[in-house]
């Protein structure tokens, strides 16, 4: 584990362990063709607030719904919920700098759940343009208890947002094909390609006892990772996840030959992501700012 950590494009890939915002606020801008995250839901969301300043931002003006600025959405928003506001105000200084480092191609994919995703909707519409919002992405799963009071939640949700509608990168034809449902009603040659995901996307989750497992609670599915990557960068692009956890980001850059940036302040995700890279070419820093 080197210490001290700065980042440059001929950088390694690199994992660095620190607390993300201060470690965001010092990459250059405009550095990463894809930013994927997936902050964790609302455990802790107090203990989250204790560590982390508010910061304002200088474009206090920035115009939301109708004419309204952000600021003001923000709090019409963030009335209805005590908890979503101590969320928010974690989350969306860290957003803010996603949208800086994004480059002008560049796409951001936030994995939420159905608890914060209609708030965070709102607000991201308001701070990053809803003319830059390009899809709600539904991950559907089936695992676990099945509630008899209510139905049963089984999804999670990815916004999906660019930073320049006039030019995002998005390549359909490098997406993994899927099954027809019913291949008996196309021809021979359509059920042998497959078809284009849609904005559902059916996949199970990572398996207790399969082989991708790492040990770590909140892995996602390095299939989910494929796919995004895939369709939002290019072979080389760098890819960041400032919430890093197990490194599946990192694992599937690596299938798709990405160079990515992974960051996560838990010890036991950098130790996840020690075993599970050992055998690549992988940087570990440990970062002096993010403490
Ligand atoms: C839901 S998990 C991410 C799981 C990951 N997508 C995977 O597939 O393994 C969220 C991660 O964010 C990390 N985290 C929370 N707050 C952070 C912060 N301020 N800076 C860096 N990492 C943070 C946690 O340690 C946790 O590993």
């Amino acid at each position: 584990m080197t210490k001290g950590f700065s980042w440059a494009p001929e950088s390694p890939n690199t994992v660095v362990h620190g607390d993300n915002l201060p470690i965001l606020r010092s990459l250059p801008d405009a550095s990463f063709q894809l930013i994927y995250i997936d902050p964790p839901f609302n455990t802790g969301r107090k203990q989250l607030r204790q560590n982390t300043k508010s910061v304002r931002s200088s474009t206090g003006t920035r115009i939301g719904y109708k004419g309204q600025t952000y600021e003001t959405v923000r709090g019409l928003v963030t009335s209805y919920d005590d908890a979503f506001e101590d969320y928010w105000e974690f989350l969306e200084p860290r957003l803010e700098e996603a949208w800086r480092l994004l480059a002008d191609t560049g796409t951001l994919y936030l994995h939420l759940d159905y608890r914060e995703v209609h708030y965070a909707k709102v607000l991201l519409d308001a701070l990053f343009g809803r003319e830059c919002f390009l899809n709600e992405i539904i991950w559907a799963y089936d695992y676990g208890a099945r509630t008899k009071s209510r139905w049963p939640s089984k999804h999670d949700t990815i916004l999906v947002y660019v930073k320049d509608p006039r030019q995002y990168h998005f390549d359909s034809e490098e997406v993994d094909r899927e099954p027809y449902m019913a291949p008996g009603l196309v021809t021979p040659e359509k059920v042998a390609r497959g078809k284009l995901p849609t904005d559902v996307w059916w996949h199970t989750i990572v398996s207790p006892n399969g082989r991708e497992k790492t040990g770590y609670p909140t892995q996602k599915p390095v299939g989910i990772l494929r796919r995004i990557i895939a369709a939002s960068s290019r072979p080389g692009d760098w890819v960041l996840d400032f919430f890093g956890g197990s490194g599946t980001t990192g694992a599937a850059a690596l299938q798709l030959e990405r160079r990515f940036l992974l960051i996560d302040q838990n010890p036991e995700a950098i130790a996840t992501m020690q075993r599970r890279f050992a055998e690549d070419d992988v940087a570990f820093a440990e970062s002096e700012i993010g403490h």
